[in-house]
């Protein structure tokens, strides 16, 4: 193809782009194409532009995020992908939307019309937040997915909910809690977060502002760095004695998110105080035992003694395998497994036999085999 023609065709593609953005970006995934072609909401990129910018703390921004017409609604706790190109290579991330949100019921036809938000913490090897941090501003445009994930509330009905969060594993939580707020129930609501310090707790303002407006929330704040009595670390022994003896473990929902290990000590805790209504959404994975089994890659024809999780060991064996997050909320890692039995490394619980698993939160118990 000569210049002139490269030229009017790009001239033409950004005619194109500036009219039908989200058409022009994603193409057959568009919501204006799936009208046509009906593709499957797993595979729908919706662009959105970003509207706005604030910072919350020195290291974490929300972008408010516009997305095209027909987004879906969400629930408070789910999250997106936001995939971004970073030296010709696609990266995705999940992140949780923190700003009001939109229950499909009581949308307008179970669309979302109004800008969704995420908060992004930078972090040290954090290639996509730093990326975000750094390049995300108003106006410029992000490759985003449908809301997804069930670390949401159910049951609206419970007497008490605990919430308890490290880092930027605030940002679901806050966003649930806020939707109880909102929702004019009278609910007690504890809200436990660990900081570093009273200034690196993100949504800090809107918290003390939102205890202050409803008497039925107690926002406590656990702070590593601080001085004096201020200075403590969050976990099950330091919780315990304040949430005292009449907490009734039928009547509580537990929200835990944050670190792996930091979740995992709660998630033992209140399973052994009998509070059965949890839910847990780890952003890494806690540190699990070591355990050998035989992983056998059927599509493969590798066998191997695998250690780690599943997907660890399928790298080491040199099988490219499909996956996101590495930690089990993204379910892109999933693979059916014919035999054999795995540990899911954030509950504990054994499955047998054929099954599909998520790679990266499984840990083979003897002979497993899978097909990859
Ligand atoms: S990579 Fe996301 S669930 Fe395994």
């Amino acid at each position: 193809m000569n210049e002139t023609a490269q030229t009017t065709l790009m001239d033409t593609f950004k005619l194109f782009e500036s009219y039908l953005p989200d058409f022009a970006r994603t193409g057959l995934f568009s919501p204006g194409a799936q009208r046509y072609t009906g593709t499957a909401r797993a595979l729908y990129r919706p662009v959105a532009m970003v509207t706005h910018r604030t910072a919350e703390t020195a290291d974490t921004v929300s972008l408010s995020l516009m997305p095209p017409s027909g987004y879906p609604a969400f629930r408070a706790g789910q999250h997106i992908d936001v995939a971004v190109e970073i030296r010709g290579v696609r990266h995705v991330r999940q992140y949780s939307l923190t700003g009001n949100s939109v229950s499909p019921s009581a949308a307008n036809g179970g669309f979302a019309a109004a800008p969704l938000q995420i908060t992004v913490k930078r972090q040290s090897e954090g290639l996509i937040s730093n990326y975000l941090h750094d390049h995300a501003f108003v106006g410029n445009r992000l490759e985003i997915s449908a809301p997804k994930g069930d670390f949401v509330v159910t049951n609206t009905n419970a007497a008490t909910y605990v919430f308890c969060s490290a880092g930027s594993g605030i940002t679901p939580v806050y966003a649930m809690a806020r939707e109880l707020l909102a929702s004019g129930k009278n609910a007690d609501i504890y809200f436990y977060h660990a900081a570093r310090s009273a200034e690196s707790v993100i949504f800090r303002a809107e918290l003390e502002h939102l205890a202050e407006k409803h008497e039925n929330f107690y926002p406590i704040f656990f702070l590593s760095k601080a001085e004096g009595a201020e200075k403590r670390r969050l976990n099950f022994k330091t919780l315990a004695p304040l949430m005292g003896k009449d907490l009734a473990a039928e009547t509580t929902e537990i929200f835990l998110c944050g670190p792996g290990d930091f979740v995992q000590d709660l998630q033992d805790g209140f399973q052994a105080a009998k509070f059965n209504a949890l839910h847990s959404e780890f952003y890494t994975l806690p540190t699990a035992a070591v355990t050998a089994g035989t992983v056998n890659f059927l599509k493969s024809g590798a066998e191997i003694v695998a250690t780690g999780n599943l997907l660890e060991a399928a790298e080491g064996a040199g099988i490219k395998a499909k996956h996101g997050c590495r930690r089990g909320i993204c379910h892109e890692c999933k693979v059916h497994k014919k035999s054999g039995t795995v540990k899911n490394i954030l509950t504990g619980a054994e499955t047998h036999g054929d099954e599909n698993i998520q790679l990266c939160i499984s840990q083979a118990v003897g002979k497993v085999e899978v097909e990859l």
